[in-house]
């Protein structure tokens, strides 16, 4: 040990260390006496020696147990026969085959870390992923040791009535005392992170599902009793996710139950719990007055995707943590697919990539870049991560655009022949792809192996004489990554080469006949730099690269604003259009910007604002394609790009541009808020989802003229509002705005919804955002609200997570005060609910890439969090890695 290391320092687990377990648990019997004041546990595990490891004694994790007797085959252990030492009980002599019996005691009703058994709104519910079922029993707690499980639950019968757990309810008692008792079985084996247990007053809205076979499967949806007008929604997407994975990769459903069970008190979304989803009450409750339209869009995405995993997760499951984009990020691409089949491809398709964009290409510029696949962790919970997950996901759409969809799903057949009921490697999925379809897919493992963002440089060449164009790619090592462990990643470009006219041109490679060609294709890349030669082309091209961003790369293409306007007026491609316009706009902001920072002035070109004329007016766009080609990008996404962050130039500029391009089309704007604005009652169908959007878009838009005539129009537009889409934008463009309506709709919109949660963390977020003069005194005393709770991780995501991750100019305010607060936050949290402050701690990540005093300050305040006496290690994990 170094002077500088400290016994305390918290343990990293690597990859390559995976060692099989020394025993398998064959059954599990599981008795919980639920009670007020401590609920004991009693599990009664079958153990199988594992053969291919001879030796070794039986090691079980437990965290925050008070261990009341160990026995094996009926026999108490004495002192001497085993040793408990911090996490871990070890038992050295054990036969081949014997039943081992524990019996601890566990405190859920002071459990507020929401890992394991805990309460939430006065009702048991349990969160065992990754390594929450430790914190319940003594257990072989990793994915590769499944097992079947039998459970019993007791409880008082008034205060708990309905008890749940994983499976099929076999059996239920009255216990004589007060108390009941109901027993449950699951059939399939599964891994403890799928355990699930609730208990406590819940009603249920319930409905059928017919599967392929015939089979009647009941879905019910459990919330407390004054939610049932709220679960219609979540049935219906259960439902359809049902039918999608039947349809499109022939999954029908194996319980006879499924349950979702909405909380208040959740770490992260929800959780895919065997025939028992426990849900973040914000992806399971709507209704139109209380969920916006993307409300409604998150409860579909994460129903299905809960769902989805039952197959990929559940049937499947990972050999070990760092498998988990094995089951996330292909749960991630099923549920993205069936959101765009659910409602418009290209819609999805831009909503994911601005996400991708904006968190995990910053995840993999700064300090907590890792591989899809990661190679180490102090902390599991750490990485839940967009990298796992989103560009999890696009890996996964890369096999799926290489070996197109009948192949993808040959695939995807051949990896549940081989696998249903294992615990497996991302290598075993990549194998069934490769083995199904007759490819090799040995390079693409890079994808699983290296870190960061490749950039993709393009130029291309055109030869007027000879009627070619020749397209080199060149795949340059991502920032932050190191040039020696670089190597060229396998991936598909999907493109199309614009003429003059805007019409694609046919793509015949030099030395192919023209005619017939496609005009789109795919290319492979396999090597650093590669050079497509096209032929048979009377005029100069506009290529159109990475078409629906076929890779997780930047793409950096030398385009002027005469050819992105050209692009955004006429690429085929849905999604390169929005894009071209986003590169316009964010290029023109960042000019700006730099202008700003010089202390000159700058103007906003007549293309730009032409530009932007023909996005409000075009009428071929829908009205959600049209929202987002008129959305700048955010100040966050822009800042990736700046070479030294400076925060109020950015700010400055984007409002300038914002401003300018509404005064050059406040005509038109005019015509589309006349043409979209509500009229008649609310309707959730497309098309008035679509108009909702460009209205609203429309709206907020002409609300920066500040005028009195459109500020009443915002004010008009909330007060007559009847659905909680136009209410919340009409808020938003109001807390933006230092007028008095500001105030008054906040005071009208807290009276009428400070009894519902989900609609007051709006509340709390709409202000959190506002970039209006002392934003963090404002949020600091939106965290001094009496409604406001450091114990529930919705709310303090409302106030501190919104604040630091959606309000970049006040979060970064220049006296550091902001700053200041989040630290603050994380240092509260830290001790009480891990994964929460740490969460909140990655809010400094960035730091080395504003000016020297903002560094300071967020180094300073990264170091006070550091200091923290007893930190916990989700938390240690990233400052340290922050400040490395
Ligand atoms: N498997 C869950 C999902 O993606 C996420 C649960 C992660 N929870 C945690 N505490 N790390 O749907
Ligand atoms: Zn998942």
């Amino acid at each position: 040990m170094t002077a500088l290391e400290t016994a305390a320092e918290p343990r990293e687990i690597h990859r390559l260390d995976y060692r099989p377990p020394t025993f398998w648990v064959d059954s599990v019997a599981l008795e919980f006496d639920l009670g007020e004041e401590g609920t004991v546990v009693t599990a009664r595990l079958s153990l199988r020696r594992n053969d291919e490891v001879a030796e070794g004694p039986l090691e079980l994790d437990g965290e925050e147990l008070e261990t009341l007797s160990v026995a094996v085959d009926g026999r108490v252990l004495g002192q001497g026969e085993y040793t408990i030492e911090g996490e871990r009980l070890t038992i050295p002599d054990l036969p081949a085959r014997c039943e081992l019996e524990t019996k601890v005691r566990i405190h859920p009703e002071s459990n507020t870390q929401l890992s394991g058994l805990y309460l939430s709104s006065g009702n048991f519910c349990t969160q065992c992923e990754a390594e929450g079922f430790r914190r319940i029993t003594w257990f072989l707690d990793r994915p590769d040791v499944m097992a079947t499980y039998t459970v019993a639950i007791r409880a008082d019968k008034q205060r708990y009535p309905v008890l749940l757990s994983n499976g099929n309810r076999v059996g239920e008692r009255d216990l004589g005392d007060g108390r009941h008792e109901v027993r449950w079985e699951d059939p399939f084996v599964k891994p403890s992170y799928l355990f699930a247990l609730v208990a406590g007053q819940l009603a249920s809205h319930a409905g059928d599902f017919t599967t392929v076979s015939g089979r009647t499967v009941r879905c019910e949806i459990w919330v407390e009793a004054h939610n049932l007008d709220k679960c219609d929604h979540a049935l219906r997407s259960l439902q359809a996710a049902m039918r999608w994975d039947e349809e499109q990769f022939g999954r029908e459903y194996d319980l006879d139950l499924y349950m979702i069970v909405a909380v208040d008190d959740f770490n992260m979304g929800a959780m895919e719990n065997k025939g028992l989803n426990i849900f973040n009450s914000k992806f399971v409750l709507a209704r139109p007055d209380t969920a916006t339209d993307d409300d409604y869009e998150g409860v579909e995405g994460v129903v299905a995707h809960e769902y989805f995993h039952n197959w990929t997760g559940n049937r499947v499951t990972c050999r070990d943590w760092f498998q988990l984009t094995l089951k996330e990020g292909l749960t991630v691409f099923r549920d993205q697919r069936f959101s765009a089949d659910m409602g418009s491809e290209p819609v999805k398709r831009i909503e994911d990539v601005a996400m991708l964009r904006l968190r995990q290409y910053a995840e993999d510029a700064g300090p907590m870049a890792h591989p899809i696949r990661p190679e180490s962790y102090i902390s599991m919970d750490n990485f839940y991560t967009a990298t796992v997950y989103e560009k999890g996901s696009e890996v996964i759409r890369m096999v799926d655009t290489l070996l197109g969809r009948d192949g993808f799903r040959r695939g995807m057949d051949l990896y549940f022949e081989r696998h249903d009921g294992q615990a497996v490697t991302c290598d075993d999925f990549r194998a069934a792809m490769a083995d199904a379809n007759g490819r090799d897919l040995a390079q693409f493992e890079r994808w699983y192996t290296q870190a960061g963002t490749p950039r993709l440089v393009a130029t291309g060449r055109f030869d007027a004489a000879a009627g070619t164009y020749s397209l080199t790619l060149r795949q340059e090592c991502p920032t932050g990554q190191r040039e020696e462990d670089f190597r060229a990643l396998h991936m598909p470009i999907r493109m199309g080469l614009i003429g003059p006219d805007g019409a694609d041109q046919p793509l015949g490679f030099e030395g192919e006949a023209a005619a017939g060609a496609p005009t789109e294709r795919v290319l492979e890349l396999t090597e650093r730099e590669q050079t497509f030669v096209f032929a048979g082309l009377t005029a100069e091209p506009v290529p159109s690269l990475a078409r629906g961003l076929s890779a997780p790369v930047l793409l950096e293409l030398e385009e002027d604003e005469q050819r992105l306007a050209f692009r955004l007026a006429h690429d085929s491609d849905a999604f390169n259009r929005w894009d071209a316009g986003q590169r316009l706009f964010g290029a023109a902001i960042l000019a700006g910007a730099a202008a700003l920072a010089r202390g000159d002035e700058f103007q906003v070109s007549k293309g730009l604002v032409e530009a932007f004329r023909a996005v409000v007016t075009d009428p071929s766009l829908d009205g959600s394609m049209r929202s987002l080609a008129m959305a700048l990008p955010s100040e966050l996404e822009l800042a990736q790009r700046m070479e030294i962050v400076d925060p109020d130039a950015l700010h400055r500029a984007r409002r300038a541009v914002r401003r300018a391009l509404a005064e050059g089309t406040r005509t038109e704007l005019a015509a589309l808020w006349e043409r979209a604005k509500p009229s008649g009652a609310y309707s959730n169908d497309r098309a008035s989802i679509d108009r909702r959007r460009e209205a609203n878009v429309a709206l907020a838009y002409l609300s920066c003229l500040e005028s009195p005539e459109w500020t009443a129009a915002v004010a008009a537009h909330f007060d007559g509002a009847d659905n909680m889409t136009d209410s919340q934008a009409a808020l938003a463009t109001l807390c933006q705005l230092d007028v008095p309506d500001r105030q008054r709709a906040l005071e009208a919109f807290y009276a009428k919804w400070k009894g519902d949660p989900l609609v007051l963390d709006k509340w709390f977020t709409l202000q959190a955002t506002s970039v209006l003069p002392g934003a963090p005194t404002r949020v600091a005393a939106l965290a001094h609200h009496p409604d406001f709770t450091w114990r529930n991780p919705n709310r303090v995501r409302s106030v501190v997570g919104a604040f630091a991750m959606a309000n970049h100019s006040g979060f970064h305010s220049a006296d550091g005060s902001g700053y200041t607060l989040v630290a603050d936050a994380v240092i509260e949290l830290q001790g009480a609910n891990p994964q929460l402050a740490s969460r909140l701690a990655g809010s400094f990540n960035h730091y080395k890439r504003y000016d020297q005093h903002r560094q300071q300050a967020m180094r300073g305040a990264l170091e006070r969090i550091a200091a923290v006496d007893g930190l916990s290690k989700d938390v240690y994990e990233i400052v340290h890695r922050a400040l490395a």
